[in-house]
């Protein structure tokens, strides 16, 4: 038996994307159901990114978002770059005229979203399986999935956002040959830790170092993440915690400044890639976030540019289905990709100025330096930089 229902907006993917965006199109009054084929606990627990944008926090806040965010968040107003064996201080706000970036990780947005989206009496539909989207070419595209019981629902929508990662079927459902991709995978991966000690900066480092990159951030003040690059292809067994240290030490010491160690509480290889698919729209259906772009982390861009495809999405379905005005879908794809681009080159940029390539590159890695020595000596340069990263694009929301 398939239980047939309706609603304004099918979501797919209970990401930070698909909840604020059925969170900000409740605050307009435009109903939605979001179905996710993990568990609540998962989504809650997987360990992503935790750096936002000045733009991105302001952007929380004005929806009511922002109280656990604010007391528990640590603001940073700028970051060091470190090479050979110095380290430098870019001061954001000074640089920029006030703009910051926020410690606050990407699950904790989630359990502030699904928090409030079930205390609003919202659908998230955890578990889900065989997920498909059909009747593109109607007006009213059809959302199907099995629920977490087995029962199988079909959902008539007025438009589908396709909020479900990289992985998600939403992007492939797309007509054939109308999504070109644009993609650069780099021959590097990172290998991510958590543990449980109080960060030994105030600060994130960001460490060019010849045997290869390593950031310290944080999550907390009682938690660290730390990032080493390794090879793509490595295999994590071959970093057992004392290893982990040991090249953390050796990579992001100067002297005069301790790193404290601690338990690790997670430890993950993830690979580096960029990768855009566009137009970000077909009719009635929408990509947003990863399901559309991919950056490589060194930017911190991923999570904001999924808040901000969302905010601009939220938008313009309100515009289209409160006032039957389609100015702002029909622009949706290019508002996005402008947004996009300009992370994308900004990831590229960061990630080729402060990794080793493995192939012993005499001439690029020279080249870094006179990068890195031109970011910490030009204001112009180290403008560039601090501009990009607390966030190039503006978002707004008028409550
Ligand atoms: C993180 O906190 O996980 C993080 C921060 C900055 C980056 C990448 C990751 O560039």
């Amino acid at each position: 038996m398939t239980v047939s229902s309706r609603t304004q907006v099918g979501i797919v993917g209970a990401g930070p994307a698909g909840l604020l965006l059925s969170y900000l199109l409740a605050l307009r009054g435009i109903d939605s159901i979001v179905v996710e084929n993990r568990s609540r606990a998962y989504c809650e627990a997987r360990q992503r990114a935790g750096l936002l944008e000045a733009g991105s926090v302001e952007l929380l806040r004005s929806v009511g978002l922002g109280e656990r965010m604010d007391a528990e968040g640590l603001e940073h107003g700028g970051i060091y770059l470190q090479f050979e064996g110095e380290r430098h201080h870019l001061d954001f706000r000074d640089l920029t005229g006030g703009r910051w970036v926020t410690i606050y990780a990407q699950t904790e947005i989630v359990k502030d979203l699904i928090q409030a989206r079930l205390a609003a009496g919202a659908t998230i539909e955890f578990e889900v399986s065989d997920t498909s989207v059909a009747g593109l070419d109607a007006d009213r595209p059809v959302l199907r999935y099995t629920d977490s019981a087995g029962t199988r629902h079909q959902v008539s929508c007025d438009a589908i956002a396709g909020c479900d990662g990289f992985h998600g079927v939403c992007r492939d459902s797309m007509p054939p040959g109308l999504i070109q991709t644009a993609e650069r995978e780099y021959p590097y991966s990172w290998l991510g830790i958590l543990a449980s000690v109080a960060p030994s900066t105030d600060e994130l480092i960001y460490s060019r170092h010849p045997d290869g990159f390593a950031l310290h951030t944080m999550r907390t003040r009682q938690v660290s993440r730390l990032y080493l690059q390794v090879p793509a292809d490595e295999d994590i067994d071959r970093w057992p915690d004392e290893r982990i240290w040991t090249e953390l030490q050796h990579r992001l010491g100067i002297p005069g400044w301790e790193l404290k160690e601690g338990p690790i509480s997670e430890k993950a290889i993830s690979p580096m890639r960029s990768f855009v698919a566009y137009p970000m729209r077909y009719r009635r259906l929408f990509l947003a976030g990863d399901a559309a772009h991919i950056v490589p982390p060194t930017g911190a861009k991923g999570l904001n540019l999924a808040l901000a495809d969302v905010t601009v999405l939220a938008k313009a379905l309100t515009s289209l289905l409160q006032e039957g005005d389609a100015d702002l879908v029909d622009a949706y794809s290019d508002t996005c990709l402008a947004r996009v681009w300009r992370a994308t080159h900004f990831s590229w940029w960061m990630t080729s100025m402060l990794h080793v390539d493995p192939n012993r590159d005499e001439f690029g890695a020279a080249l870094q330096i006179a990068q890195l020595r031109y970011v910490i000596s030009s204001r112009a340069a180290a403008t560039t930089l601090a501009e990009n990263y607390t966030g190039y694009f503006r978002l707004t929301w008028e409550p």
